[in-house]
């Protein structure tokens, strides 16, 4: 009795690296990826982040050395995140609105010096900016709680659009989960004459444990949690509603974060919608891969770029990934 032979063999398209990149169902492109950065005040020097290794927070001037890097590689884009003075958050984020503020200073320079080589796109949301650290400003219910308050943090991030249109974003990226920002964000910026700034909106934003590093990032200033505006990590259908409710206020492009524990987000956002779809690889989850590499537990540049193979094959256009230059250079050299 000899052994069945078997008939099928899949194994027959992996038996070479030709024969493999012919089948390839996945691509992972430089123009895929987009960097966020942070760029803080007051700063004479970059400085190094300790829960995102060779994560920095930069000055004006390290920033455009940087943007410069993100063109000549090829990104996507740069994502802009301004950490002010301490002294100069409040309780309603103004560091945030005005064209002095650190963020609109850094859009600014970075769109003075790269031009249109690569695209300039800004976080909306005035945590960094509030003395309270929550993505709007505060306010009471009817029945005297404090909350944050939905429509009069609306009326914040329409300036804080147009501000961000006028310092030179191409891409406003609102990411404070209130009710009706795109919609607001939207019209305020029409009516400013920025027809052309693109809206990617943080349509299924999750309240998730894996943004602790950023918080460092920032500096943050916030107690308690944002579980009020932020989504449920056990919900799946509410993320569809609110990618709907997004694209129709007007957004261009709609984005599900974090990435990795919620790539069935990624898949079913991305089988019902007829925009290109983003991801972020959020700090928690550039963290835990770095952690590893650190302790010699993952081999590093092979992880990092399977991390973004399943985010493109899960469905992303687009992926925010602090590891976007690293990941740039590997696929550039072949790697
Ligand atoms: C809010 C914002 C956050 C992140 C991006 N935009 C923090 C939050 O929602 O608490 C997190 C990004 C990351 O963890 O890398 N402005």
């Amino acid at each position: 009795m000899g052994i069945q032979q078997p008939f099928h063999r899949p194994r027959r398209l992996r038996q070479s690296p030709a024969m493999r990149r012919l089948v390839s169902e996945t691509s992972l492109e430089p123009r895929h990826l987009i960097l966020p950065v942070f760029v803080a005040d007051g700063l004479t020097e970059p400085k190094e982040i300790s829960s995102l290794p060779g994560v920095y927070q930069h000055t004006i001037e390290s920033i455009k050395q940087v943007a410069h890097d993100v063109a000549a590689t090829g990104l996507g884009g740069i994502m802009v995140f301004g950490v002010p003075k301490d002294e100069d958050k409040d309780a309603t984020g103004e560091a945030g609105v005005s064209p002095d503020g650190i963020l609109n200073r850094a859009l600014a320079a970075i769109r003075e010096d790269v031009g249109d080589d690569t695209l300039v796109m800004s976080d909306l949301c005035l945590d960094e900016f509030t003395d309270h650290g929550h993505c709007g400003v505060l306010g009471t219910d009817a029945r005297g709680a404090q909350v944050v308050e939905n429509d009069a943090t609306l009326e914040q991030y329409a300036k804080m659009a147009v501000a961000q249109a006028k310092a030179g974003a191409h891409i406003v990226a609102p990411s404070g989960m209130m009710d009706g920002q795109v919609a607001v964000i939207r019209e305020a910026l029409d009516a400013a004459g920025f027809e052309e700034t693109v809206v990617l909106a943080y349509a299924a934003k999750y309240a998730s444990a894996f943004y602790g590093p950023f918080r460092e990032a920032v500096g943050s200033s916030l107690k308690g949690d944002r579980r009020t505006y932020q989504q449920d990590p056990g919900n799946a259908r509410e993320s569809l509603r609110e990618v709907e409710l997004d694209i129709d206020e007007g957004a261009d492009i709609v984005m599900v974060k974090p990435a990795m524990s919620f790539s069935d987000i990624i898949a079913q956002t991305a089988a019902s919608v007829d925009v290109p779809v983003a991801t972020y690889q959020v700090s928690g989850e550039y963290a835990m891969l770095v952690a590893a590499f650190e302790r010699g537990w993952l081999d590093r540049e092979p992880a990092i770029v399977e991390s973004l193979y399943s985010l493109r094959r899960a469905g992303a256009d687009m992926i925010l990934t602090y590891f976007a230059l690293e990941a740039a250079r590997l696929i550039n050299d072949g790697g």
